[in-house]
């Protein structure tokens, strides 16, 4: 897919592993770089002269701050994430796509948020809160923000100022798992027995409805959500955003169907696939055994992709012609409800109508 290079404006170190970077979007660049809370930018590298591609969740608010903000950790030995966060410098530009994702759903009701972060996951999961603070439909939200140590907190500062700011529906809960005797506060890990004691709080701080959003390691969010759930939450308003790269194991198990909007058309071994991205129609002939993503990257069909094994989301979609049978890992990332609408990510999607339609922009 197209990238951009957009200039570095500043940045700033969060921690001692972590930096922000904040990037500016030129005036005719403005329309195609507006986001929503919880999407993430695609930067691309040539580093060590090797083409590599890393997701990095804007931590910046749409409509809030000019310009667009990562939050990047340096992974041990990590390529991008270590150029990022000690290569790259004011002034620089770094080569994006522009944002993707769909973390984040649109509340049509007022709704208790309870905002679930481990380390870096704070950098979608802060500009949600303040979206859903600052829009004016009356949420109210829970940060739970687990770190190391108080100096690991990261955008600590911002999220002090919101909760500062909206004392009546904000509040913030920090937890340290390795913070020294100096740390008065909560200690531990955001784990099933903490959730489980918090719970009745949370649940009596408002008569509104609880929807959950996470951010970290799988195995915290696996937790996390089955304890929710548990708890009563149904799984459709528990939301999480991964970072880690996890190979879904669902070999052998049963594909999953994906509708079009329109007439599913003519059942099919041969399928013609036809693709709009940024507006442009592209097509391309699927060959007996490839995903539709295979087919389209053949055709040389300008989508987004990086991974291409369905942990990144990148390649997300929306079926609007035809049918598809998807790999069961694509819900690791996305609910039933999101397949029920159409939506797909294209790298995991075999056709199995003649005539296929899938549009990357409506998402
Ligand atoms: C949708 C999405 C949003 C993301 N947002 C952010 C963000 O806001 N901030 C951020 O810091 N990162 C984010 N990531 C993770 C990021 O894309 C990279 O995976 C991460 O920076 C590691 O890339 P690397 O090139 O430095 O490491 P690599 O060179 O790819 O890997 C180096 C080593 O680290 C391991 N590794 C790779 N990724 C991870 C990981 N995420 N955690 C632990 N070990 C890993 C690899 O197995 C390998 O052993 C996001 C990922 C996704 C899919
Ligand atoms: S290309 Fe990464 S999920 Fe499809």
């Amino acid at each position: 897919m197209a990238t951009y290079p957009l200039r570095i404006s500043r940045r700033r170190q969060e921690c001692d592993d972590t930096a922000s970077l904040w990037l500016d979007v030129p005036k005719d660049l403005t329309s195609a770089f507006s986001y929503r809370p919880g999407q993430f930018l695609t930067v691309e590298a040539e580093i060590d002269a090797a083409r590599v591609t890393r997701q990095y969740s804007l931590s910046s608010t749409p409509g809030k701050e000019s310009g667009l903000r990562i939050t990047v950790k340096r992974i041990e030995g990590g390529r991008v994430s270590g150029w990022l966060v000690d290569r790259v410098k004011e002034g620089d530009l770094v080569e994006v796509q522009v944002p993707r994702g769909r973390f984040f759903k649109e509340l049509d009701q007022p709704h208790h948020a309870i905002l679930l972060a481990a380390g870096s996951g704070i950098a979608p999961i802060l500009p949600i809160g303040r979206w859903l603070l600052e829009c004016g439909q009356g949420h109210r939200v829970t940060f739970v923000y687990g770190s190391r140590i108080p100096d690991a907190v990261i955008l600590g500062d911002e999220l002090a100022e919101l909760v500062a700011s909206h004392p009546e529906t904000c509040t913030a809960e920090h937890l340290m798992s390795r913070a020294d005797e100096g740390w008065s506060g909560t200690r531990g890990r955001i784990n099933r027995a903490y959730i489980e004691g918090r719970f009745a709080v949370w649940e009596s701080s408002s008569a509104l409805p609880i929807v959950v959003y996470m951010c970290g390691p799988e195995g915290f969010m696996d937790t996390a959500e089955s304890t929710f759930q548990t708890l009563g939450i149904p799984l459709e308003q528990i939301h999480r955003e991964s970072f880690d790269m996890v190979l879904s194991d669902d070999d052998g198990e049963p594909g999953l169907t994906v509708t079009g909007t329109t007439d599913p058309g003519e059942e099919g071994t041969t399928s013609r696939i036809v693709a709009v991205v940024g507006g442009e129609e592209y097509e391309a002939d699927w060959e007996e055994g490839e995903d539709i993503l295979s087919a389209l990257i053949r055709a040389k069909a300008d989508v987004p992709y990086s991974c291409q094994e369905g942990t990144c989301s990148s390649c997300i979609a929306k079926l609007t012609e035809g049918r598809v049978e998807v790999r069961p890992g694509v819900l690791r990332s996305m609910r039933q409800s999101d397949l029920d609408e159409g939506l797909t990510l294209a790298c995991l999607s075999r056709p199995r109508t003649r005539n296929i339609r899938i549009d990357f922009d409506e998402i």
